[in-house]
């Protein structure tokens, strides 16, 4: 047996499988990490008592009603999850043209809001600011005859329900409506009534995307928007330097942190979001992203636990501080098993 001949020159200079080989070096030079720190659980609550119903294109997410609720938040804080965001299922009797319910100080929101603040002091608590579920044309404001939803009226009505939440106790503000110059009618209003912590997370960069399509049926306004669309107000998803100008309005006019939305599909506009202003900066993994992971796992065709953890990390990776993300127990589980 001879030793065949190699050729020095034939060896890679550079072997970066070397420090891929153990998992001990994969960890010691890894970039990026998720944590339980990064996540925020969005969740749908409705009234009654003892409901738990599953949203059908979600599969593992319920309507709670408050008190299903309540060991869902214990959960969160068990697992160390800092924030939930709540989404209201208004009463189809109770939506309206102009979305009053969302003013009523003792409806859904502010009465969940209060009491998880109050048992549970220490977990966040995040409520959207918009008019969706409470219209009875599931449009995030009020319209005039063509279907078009008018800024200032809605602004103004959307600074009365961020009053309204604000009063109750709610740690951070989201407005997901994208009505012009409503962060700062808005921070005016927190100042105004000296409630001067109540964080705005800006829902900055939203696009008009058909991955909400799970959210507005388990919210139930899917059907009341029926054929209408939102791309009068929400983004157009072919701009990117729209998305910064909207983060730096958003941002003059007193927002804390920013988000992009939907997730996955605009990871290059959260990486420019994070590069241009260096500001938390959050992405919200949205239902239809949550939906189709489930869907293609339930059929064997992905494995579940790898790509939502590999989706997450995505973010994390494109430069997001948290992610809103319907994984976010599961996520968390696993995290705090590792
Ligand atoms: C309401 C709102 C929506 C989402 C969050 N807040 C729906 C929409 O704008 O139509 C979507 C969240 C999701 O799809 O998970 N303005």
């Amino acid at each position: 047996m001879t030793t065949p001949h190699i050729i020095l020159a034939d060896y890679p200079i550079n072997r970066p499988r070397r420090l891929r080989r153990d998992d001990f070096t994969r960890r010691l030079v890894r970039e990026h990490t998720l944590t339980v720190n990064d996540l925020i659980y969005p969740v749908f609550v409705t009234e009654g008592t003892g409901i738990q119903q599953q949203v059908g294109s979600m599969p593992g997410i319920l309507r709670y009603s408050l008190d299903t609720l309540l060991p869902v938040a214990e959960d969160c804080v068990k697992l160390g999850i800092p924030v939930m965001a709540l989404f209201p299922v208004i009463e189809p009797s109770l939506k309206t043209p102009d979305g009053s319910e969302a003013l009523n100080q003792s409806g859904l929101i502010p009465r969940v809001v209060s009491a998880l603040k109050k048992r549970f002091p220490d977990l966040g608590i995040l409520t959207d600011v918009a008019l969706d579920p409470y219209t009875s044309h599931g449009q995030d404001g009020v319209i005039d005859d063509d279907g078009y939803v008018l800024n200032d009226i809605t602004k103004d009505i959307l600074v009365q329900q961020a009053r309204v939440q604000a009063q109750a106790g709610v740690d951070i503000l989201a407005p997901s409506d994208m009505m012009d110059g409503r962060i700062g009618a808005i921070r005016r209003m927190l100042e105004a009534e000296n409630l001067i912590n109540t964080r705005i997370m800006a829902y900055s960069a939203k696009y008009a995307s058909g991955f909400y399509g799970p959210f507005r049926d388990a919210v139930g306004s899917a059907a009341n928007l029926g054929k209408s669309n939102k791309m009068a107000y929400q983004m157009d998803p072919g701009n990117i330097d729209e998305a910064l100008r909207e983060v730096a309005a958003d941002l003059q006019e007193g927002a804390d942190m920013v988000m992009v939305k939907p997730g996955m599909p605009y990871l290059d506009v959260l990486r420019r979001v994070k590069d241009a202003f260096r500001v938390p900066t959050f992405a919200y993994q949205v239902s239809g992203e949550y939906a189709m992971l489930q869907a293609a796992a339930a059929n064997g065709w992905l494995d579940l636990e790898k790509v939502m953890m590999e989706s997450l990390l995505g973010f994390k990776r494109a430069g997001a501080d948290g992610i809103l993300t319907y994984f976010a127990p599961a996520a968390a589980r696993l995290l705090n098993k590792a």
